[in-house]
Parts: C-alpha cells; structure tokens; sequence
C-alpha cells in the first residue's frame, strides 16, 4: 500500500546514482512524527536550530558519525561536514544531506537507513548544521530569522537540559 512517505513531494534521490529513494526500507519507527512529514513536503528541516532537539542530535551524531567525521565534524576519516565546502553540492541544501544520510555516498559512507530513524536523521542533521564554523550568510539551509541569530559554532556550549521545544520530552 502507498505510504504518505511514497507521496513526499520531493523525489529525494541517491547521491550518487540519482535513484529515488526507497522509504519503504526505512526503520518503522520515527517514519512518521510531524517533522518527518513537514519536511517530506517542504525539504526544510524543522529541527534546524530547534534548541530541544540539539542535544539529542548531538547523542546520535556521537554514536552513529563521529568516529569517522570527527567529534566536532572537523573531519578525520571522512570528510568536514562543518563548512562551506561539499564533494557533494547538493549537501549544501537539507533535502541533499537528508538524501546522503539516507542513502550514503561512496568508500565507507553507507547508507544509514537501517541505522538511524528518519526522525533521528533530522535530529542529525540539525546538529551538523549547528556545528558549522563559517559565516552565517553561508548558512543557507536556515530560515532568514535563523541567519540572523546564527552564530558559527565557537566550542563548547552549555546546552539545558530539555528545553522546550520540538524535540522536548514530555515526562
Ligand atoms: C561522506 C554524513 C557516518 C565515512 C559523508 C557526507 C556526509 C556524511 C553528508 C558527504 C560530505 C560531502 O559532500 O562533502 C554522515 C553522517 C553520518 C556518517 C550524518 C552518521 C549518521 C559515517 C561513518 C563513516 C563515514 C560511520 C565511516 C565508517 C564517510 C566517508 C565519506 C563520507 C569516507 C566520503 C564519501 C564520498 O566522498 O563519497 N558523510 N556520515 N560516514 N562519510 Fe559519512
Ligand atoms: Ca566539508
């Protein structure tokens, strides 16, 4: 049966060899949480710069990615994924890095679909992108009001303990 995945209006596509994407293998859980269906139709991450899913994005990046990209994204074995510059372009964009999370790219970068939850995906996400160091104007994926207040990632920072928000959980 059609999913609501299956009629995301973006066609997300593998990164490198341009085939749709295939929710139907995604894990069953997380697949359907109001921010994975806002951004299966806006491609915009709603996470992004959502202080209550910071933390959790961090947890996972932690587990899931920085061994190979360097606790801060910095880069180690693979690539930084905290500036401005991309193998892939289309990284640049939420729908592109969603797709390479997704899908993975080459070498050691596999896909993480049977890894991660789509909602962790975006949690992720939003993480990666807070940690980018470079000029907010190249911040491109935030909303004009997230560029304003955007600040390049310094170091450590205090983040609360579940603050409200998307991601706040609810106890
Ligand atoms: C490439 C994200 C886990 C190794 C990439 C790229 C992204 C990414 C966005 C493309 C960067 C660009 O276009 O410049 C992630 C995320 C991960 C993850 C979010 C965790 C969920 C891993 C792991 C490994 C790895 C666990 C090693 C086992 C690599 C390598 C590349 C790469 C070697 C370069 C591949 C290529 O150029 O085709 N990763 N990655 N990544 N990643 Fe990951
Ligand atoms: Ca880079």
């Amino acid at each position: 049966a059609a999913t609501a995945l299956a009629q995301s209006a973006i066609a997300f596509r593998n990164t490198i060899t341009g085939e749709v994407l295939n929710f139907s293998d995604a894990l069953p859980e997380g697949k359907d949480t109001p921010a994975v269906k806002e951004f299966m139709s806006t491609g915009k991450n709603p996470y992004n710069e959502d202080v209550s899913c910071l933390k959790q994005g961090e947890q996972i990046f932690l587990s899931a990615c920085s061994g190979c990209h360097g606790h801060l994204a910095e880069g180690k074995i693979g690539p930084g994924l905290n500036d401005a510059y991309w193998t892939y372009p289309q990284n640049e964009t939420d729908e592109g890095l969603f797709s390479t999370i997704y899908g993975g790219a080459q070498a050691s970068m596999g896909p993480q679909y049977q890894n991660l939850q789509l909602d962790e995906m975006l949690k992720v996400m939003a993480w990666i992108r807070h940690l980018f160091k470079e000029a907010p104007e190249k911040a491109t994926w935030l909303t004009d009001a997230q560029r304003k207040a955007f600040k390049p990632f310094g170091g450590h920072e205090e983040l609360p303990e579940n603050p409200a928000g998307k991601c706040q959980v609810k106890k």
